[in-house]
């Protein structure tokens, strides 16, 4: 499509020699921007077709650099369904990172615990979702490539979900393995909604990343996604819930977030 082009083109033409194979998106609150170095740093809105993050928790830049041996290219801040921008326009940014080349992506969110042994401040390794957003990105005439029903049995790969709580062992943090359901938002879920997503087999909730990790299979990017338990979903603790929270809980949990991408991103194939 002529607006992936133009974005490819715009960040090729600040990038030279960019051949990264590893892209990483952060959820509200997570900042991972010391990770990479010798950076060029790029604002979305610079780069044609972009969208821009409305919310609090999102900065809102791609940024391409070196972490140790690894070339990657990290999207700080990410634009959700909620924010009234469409399915295309969610997933956007993903579609250009595969067009630049990336071949495996690490996706990062915030979200809320629902299985009782979760407490804010944990970390989830996502081994599989429940899509309760209602709508699919990729639903439409245009798919450009000659798969519709794309094969969703092994949406986040287990080779990297291992690498993953492998290096959580090594560097000391403590990961859960579960399942992530999303909605759209932006109201949080009923204590009733949350019973129901239990029901179902969910362990977290959040409003984004799975149509990310959707079109990533589609366009055949590997996925490892990694969720920020940044509060009790609704009813399984007593307070109210408060996106403000939200940001704060990932914030104070930003160091051993970096540290945990970061050992993760050395030890991933390249
Ligand atoms: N629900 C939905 N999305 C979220 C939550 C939650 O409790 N916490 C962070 N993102």
């Amino acid at each position: 499509m002529k607006i992936i082009e133009d974005a490819v083109n715009c960040i090729k033409s600040q990038v030279r020699k960019l051949s990264a194979s590893t892209g990483i998106i952060t959820g509200s609150g997570w900042d991972l921007s010391t990770l990479p170095e010798n950076v060029t740093e790029i604002h979305y809105q610079d780069i044609p077709g972009f969208p821009t993050p409305t919310v609090g928790g999102h900065k809102g830049s791609l940024i391409h650099g070196y972490h140790n041996e690894t070339e990657i290219i990290l999207l700080q801040g990410r634009v959700h369904y909620y924010e009234g921008y469409s399915m295309d326009e969610v997933t956007f940014p993903v579609k250009v990172l595969q067009a630049l080349g990336v071949k495996q992506v690490v996706i990062t969110n915030a979200a809320g615990g629902i299985r009782s042994d979760f407490k804010p401040g944990d970390f989830m390794v996502v081994t599989d979702h429940i899509n309760m957003m209602g709508v699919n990105p990729l639903r439409g005439k245009g798919n450009t490539l000659d798969k519709r029903f794309v094969d969703m049995t092994e949406a986040y790969d287990r080779q990297l979900a291992g690498i993953a709580l492998n290096t959580g062992e090594k560097v000391s943090i403590m990961l859960h393995r579960g399942i992530l359901a999303a909605v759209t938002g932006p109201s949080y879920e009923t204590p009733a909604e949350i019973r129901m997503l239990k029901t179902l087999g969910a362990d977290a909730v959040c409003m984004s990343t799975i149509p990310e990790v959707i079109v990533c299979r589609y366009l055949g990017m590997k996925v490892l996604a990694v969720s920020m338990i940044t509060n009790h979903a609704a009813g399984i603790g007593t307070s109210a819930m408060r996106h403000e929270d939200v940001v704060h809980m990932a914030e104070s949990r930003s160091k051993d977030a970096s540290r945990l991408i970061s050992a993760v991103i050395d030890n991933m194939p390249r």
